[in-house]
């Protein structure tokens, strides 16, 4: 969250070496169906709680979204657009999925509120660069102290948010003219259209750290404006959504520049070195594919590029941080997965930088489980699996017991069933290691330290917990548990 700025130019790029795999899981592990269960006092049930805990905090305004009640050291008191974006939505999932109407009633004014709040955000006479304004203060007036502007991911992933709810909520009977009114003519269309016209711009990525060309703009650009364009279509915008259609297929065109064909990987930006990261590697690569991949086969979950990425990824972090050697298992002997951070380069411990300071991180970690989780689903659902030169060593790596060579393998082979059971293994060792790492009582902070794995960085950031429950509803979905997603939206109402 922390804003940087340094600047390194001409170092050449590295991407690690493959090592051998640490572990081989096979299949969803009982403890962390067990840490994930909708009991009381699980993961999930406490980390719906503490999430829940930072929407409407007293004295804020009506539907803004703390990052972390930390107010000093660091500074997180404030409604970050992103953060509230991605809480919010995990409240349009709840929404979807509770069978409870008290649930339903209460998430659905929620995302009422939120709407009304992001209205606000656009009106506000101060905003300095426009609608992607990164960050608020808790009375929802904008932040207009120096940062790092514009971010202009946050118009997408708010309007992603509300167009899902809108699409749920008339689904489920609600006034379509509500939605016109307060979700369409609210703040979606205001923020679609500034997507439409902006999107190529240079702007800050979700780190705040580096104004450049980002993948995660893009891809989350691409499925905002994608949906819009049907959304308006809907709500009678003909005009609109002709224009989000053109530019959807414009941001479309420009995805494929990512990927690096000599590192393997899809570059986290295209652009200078800034920072320092000579890797081209970053997390908000994995993060741009959970909040914006749109069902449509453009950079989907088991995507050979992605999940190349996703290797190179893990081995820069197996490389990175000390812990990934030093705690490969927890204390009953299961399997931890490895560490994952923001970027290999990162200096930021949490509060300020240090030398060799980046840590990992809980929603990173969180992150990881749920494209090996979501990746696994699609293969399942495909029936297929298919492996080519570039999925090839993700595969070697992950699924080495599975024997797989560059072909098509059937559902019903045993190299099949031992791969998606090896991505499932993964899942859950990154998952196990939150378990292992987080804190007491499910408390989870931003990160956990490099060398001693301890918890660390802002207390009880919002977004480690929605990442925790986005990760857990997608389990339950590759395990085919249909009830799961309900009993977690009903938990807590009559
Ligand atoms: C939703 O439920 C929570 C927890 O019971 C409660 O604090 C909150 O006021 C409710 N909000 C609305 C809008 O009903
Ligand atoms: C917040 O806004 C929602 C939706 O408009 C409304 O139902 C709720 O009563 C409001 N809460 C407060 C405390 O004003
Ligand atoms: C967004 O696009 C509009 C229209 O092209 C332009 O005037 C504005 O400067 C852009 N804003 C940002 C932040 O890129
Ligand atoms: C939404 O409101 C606009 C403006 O009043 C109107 O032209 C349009 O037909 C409405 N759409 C729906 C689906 O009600
Ligand atoms: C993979 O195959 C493609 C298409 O045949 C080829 O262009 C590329 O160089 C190959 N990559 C590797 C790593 O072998
Ligand atoms: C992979 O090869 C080993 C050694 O030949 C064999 O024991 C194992 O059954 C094979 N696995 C699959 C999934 O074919
Ligand atoms: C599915 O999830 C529900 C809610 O957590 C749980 O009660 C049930 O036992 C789960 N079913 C299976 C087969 O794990």
């Amino acid at each position: 969250m922390k804003l940087l700025l340094l600047l390194g130019y001409g170092v050449l790029p590295s991407v690690a070496q493959s090592t051998p795999p640490r572990t081989v899981p096979q299949g969803l592990a009982s403890d962390i169906t067990t840490y994930l269960a909708t009991s009381a006092g699980s993961q999930t049930t406490l980390s719906k709680q503490f999430m829940f805990a930072n929407i409407n905090v007293p004295g804020a305004a009506n539907g803004t979204v703390i990052a972390a009640q930390s107010y000093t050291a660091p500074n997180y008191a404030y409604n970050w657009v992103r953060d509230a974006s991605l809480t919010m939505d995990v409240v349009q999932q709840l929404y979807a999925a509770a069978t409870l109407q008290t649930a339903k009633n209460n998430y659905s004014s929620m995302l009422f509120a939120y709407a009304n709040a992001r209205v606000t955000e656009q009106n506000d006479p101060n905003l300095q660069t426009g609608l992607g304004e990164p960050k608020f203060n808790l009375d929802n007036s904008v932040f207009t102290g120096p940062w790092g502007r514009p971010q202009n991911d946050g118009p997408a992933t708010a309007a992603i948010t509300l167009m899902e709810f809108a699409t749920t909520y008339i689904k489920y009977g609600g006034s379509e003219d509500d939605i016109n009114k307060s979700i369409y003519l609210g703040p979606v269309k205001t923020d679609l259209l500034f997507v439409a016209a902006n999107w190529s711009s240079p702007s800050f990525d979700i780190w705040e750290e580096e104004s450049s060309t980002h993948f995660y703009n893009h891809l989350v650009s691409h499925k905002a404006l994608s949906m819009g364009a049907s959304f308006a279509a809907t709500m009678g915008d003909s005009e609109t959504s002709t224009t989000l259609s053109a530019a959807a297929s414009a941001v479309a065109q420009t995805l494929p520049s990512f990927w690096d064909e000599s590192r393997a990987i899809i570059d986290f930006q295209i652009g200078p070195v800034q920072k320092d990261k000579t890797s081209y590697q970053d997390i908000a690569v994995i993060l741009g594919i959970i909040h914006g991949y749109n069902n449509d086969g453009i950079y989907s979950y088991s995507n050979d590029q992605v999940l190349s990425t996703a290797y190179h990824l893990c081995l820069s972090f197996q490389q990175t941080y000390p812990i990934a050697t030093s705690q490969t298992v927890d204390n009953n002997g299961g399997a931890l997965g490895i560490p994952i951070g923001r970027y290999p380069e990162d200096v930021y411990n949490g509060d300020g930088t240090s030398p060799n300071g980046g840590n990992p991180w809980f929603l990173a970690t969180a992150a990881m489980a749920e494209l090996f989780y979501r990746a696994a689903s699609e293969i399942n659902d495909a029936k297929t699996l298919t492996v080519t030169n570039t999925s090839l060593a993700f595969y070697n790596y992950f699924a080495p017991n599975a024997n797989l060579t560059v072909t098509q393998y059937a559902s019903s082979t045993a190299n099949f069933v031992t791969a998606v059971a090896s991505l499932e293994g993964w899942g859950d060792a990154f998952m196990r290691l939150i378990k292992f790492h987080g804190g007491q009582s499910g408390h989870l902070s931003e990160e956990y330290d490099r060398n001693t794995g301890y918890e660390t960085g802002a207390a009880d950031l919002t977004w480690s917990y929605a990442s925790v429950l986005t990760a857990a509803l997608a389990r339950a979905e590759l395990s085919g548990n249909s009830s799961y997603a309900g009993a977690l939206a009903n938990l807590g109402f009559s």
